[in-house]
């Protein structure tokens, strides 16, 4: 959703369902179907699963109510609002700087982001192709192979997907896409729930065996890696951290209830990313694959689905095809927060700025790609490029700017007033307190501080 153009047409939601799907489309994406399931088989199934489960609703729900509360309360860009919310709470505006690391944050998250976006959108013409038909692990992994070896098909998907973002926030047909997304996003999880059932029918025992790798409770394997990189995917996958969150609250009106539609957006979001888990894994274990295959583990494993089943060639497509538009929902919210600062602070207009932000963004982009390939070897830290920018991002800066959003709401801001606008009890307040007060400021330092030791 291009906040920009909802700020022209009108300046509040036109409805609690109008906002809640465009907070769903950003926080609904790749992070759900392509993320989750890959770092779940990296991170070794249910000790990531479930403290990624915990962080979502006990870390992550308080923070986008804030996000929400703090942007409603703000009504401008996510800097300013931070500037000015502190200011008018007698705080120093130096606040700002939750809003800085954010918008750095969307911009390097999105020079990834659209170069699985291209893959996605270019397995929609090798469904299409029937690539796909009769294939087993093998075919699939060395299917998926060659098309990462092939450095000018990744870098055309990359531009086109890249191009289609920057397209849709400088016209801001953002509205358009909203709309198509209603249709979409209901699909993606009528076929999200084909794919499970698929999975169930072929996969007979490896079915149970996903279940158990992703949901028994294995506290002894939680350690600090792991819950560091729940913390992160908690965050990247509400879309918080990076003031998008807060931007769409300022176009919230009054008589939104924030706790209940914060909730149902965590429910979709967690709903759809287990899907996701229990379509893939059953076929990784009932085709021998490897679970820690890492970021091409969905491009391996379900396009086996589709060659088998009956109609797999056009749910294939259908798939592709609602995968890429649940990511330009998330594309186009990660881009916006750039385009609206160079619009503020430089002489560019919205649509040079779009083009100058989106041409940085791919060109980075460009980078990330060849990290799969060329410069598989190249690397900083241990890490390629990919891997660098994913963990700068999802690791340390989405953390901290939770952190600071956090600190910033409960310590910062007047309680009493949080307390009218959030609608609570005297039992929902004091667990309000002692949550934002304590428990997810304390937890995220100690996740912070252990996940790097
Ligand atoms: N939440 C999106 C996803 O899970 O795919 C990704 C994303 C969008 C992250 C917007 C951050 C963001 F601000």
């Amino acid at each position: 959703m291009s906040t920009g153009t909802m700020k022209k047409s009108h300046s509040q939601w036109s409805s609690r369902m109008g906002f809640m799907l465009a907070a769903a489309g950003s926080a609904v994406g790749l992070g759900n179907i392509w993320k989750f399931p890959y770092m779940a088989g990296q991170m070794g199934g249910s000790a990531f699963v479930l403290t990624y489960l915990l962080f979502m609703f006990v870390i992550g729900l308080p923070i986008l109510v804030l996000e929400w509360l703090i942007g409603r309360r703000g009504q401008k860009n996510p800097i300013h609002t931070m500037e000015d919310v502190a200011a008018s709470e007698g705080h120093s505006k130096s606040w700002r700087w939750v809003g800085i690391i954010g918008v750095v944050g969307s911009f390097l998250i999105l020079s990834f982001y659209s170069v699985i976006g291209g893959w996605a959108t270019d397995y929609i013409v090798l469904a299409a192709q029937g690539s796909f038909e009769g294939a087993n692990g093998d075919i699939t992994g060395k299917i998926f192979e060659s098309f990462l070896g092939n450095v000018n098909h990744l870098l055309t998907w990359h531009t086109v997907f890249m191009a289609v973002t920057a397209f849709i926030v400088a016209m801001g047909v953002g509205a358009g896409l909203e709309r198509a997304c209603k249709i979409m996003m209901p699909g993606l999880g009528i076929l999200l729930l084909v794919l499970v059932g698929y999975a169930a029918y072929v996969s007979g025992p490896s079915f149970t065996a996903a279940f158990k790798f992703l949901f028994t409770p294995d506290f002894s394997a939680i350690n600090g890696t792991a819950m560091l990189a729940a913390l992160g995917h908690a965050f990247f996958s509400l879309s918080l951290g990076m003031g998008i969150m807060m931007a769409y609250g300022s176009y919230l009106g009054k008589d939104v209830n924030l706790l209940s539609t914060a909730c149902t957006v965590v429910i979709l979001d967690v709903i759809v990313a287990m899907l996701s888990g229990m379509a893939i894994f059953p076929l990784v274990f009932a085709n021998g694959l490897q679970p820690g295959e890492g970021p091409g583990l969905i491009f391996v494993t379900l396009p086996i689905a589709f060659g088998n089943m009956a109609g797999g060639t056009i749910l294939g497509v259908l798939f592709f095809i609602f995968l890429t538009f649940a990511a330009l929902t998330s594309s186009i919210s990660l881009l916006e927060p750039t385009v609206e600062l160079l619009e503020e602070k430089t002489p560019l207009g919205r649509k040079s700025a779009t083009i100058a932000s989106s041409l940085v963004i791919w060109a980075l982009g460009i980078a990330c790609l060849l990290a799969f390939n060329e410069w598989a070897e190249v690397k900083l830290f241990g890490k390629n490029l990919f891997d660098l920018l994913d963990y700068l991002t999802s690791k340390i800066m989405l953390p901290l700017t939770g952190l600071g959003t956090v600190v910033f709401g409960a310590w910062m801001m007047n309680q009493k007033r949080i307390r009218e606008e959030l609608n609570l009890n005297d039992f929902w307040f004091t667990v309000w307190t002692v949550l934002t007060r304590y428990i997810v400021p304390v937890a995220v330092i100690i996740i912070l501080v252990y996940g790097f030791l």
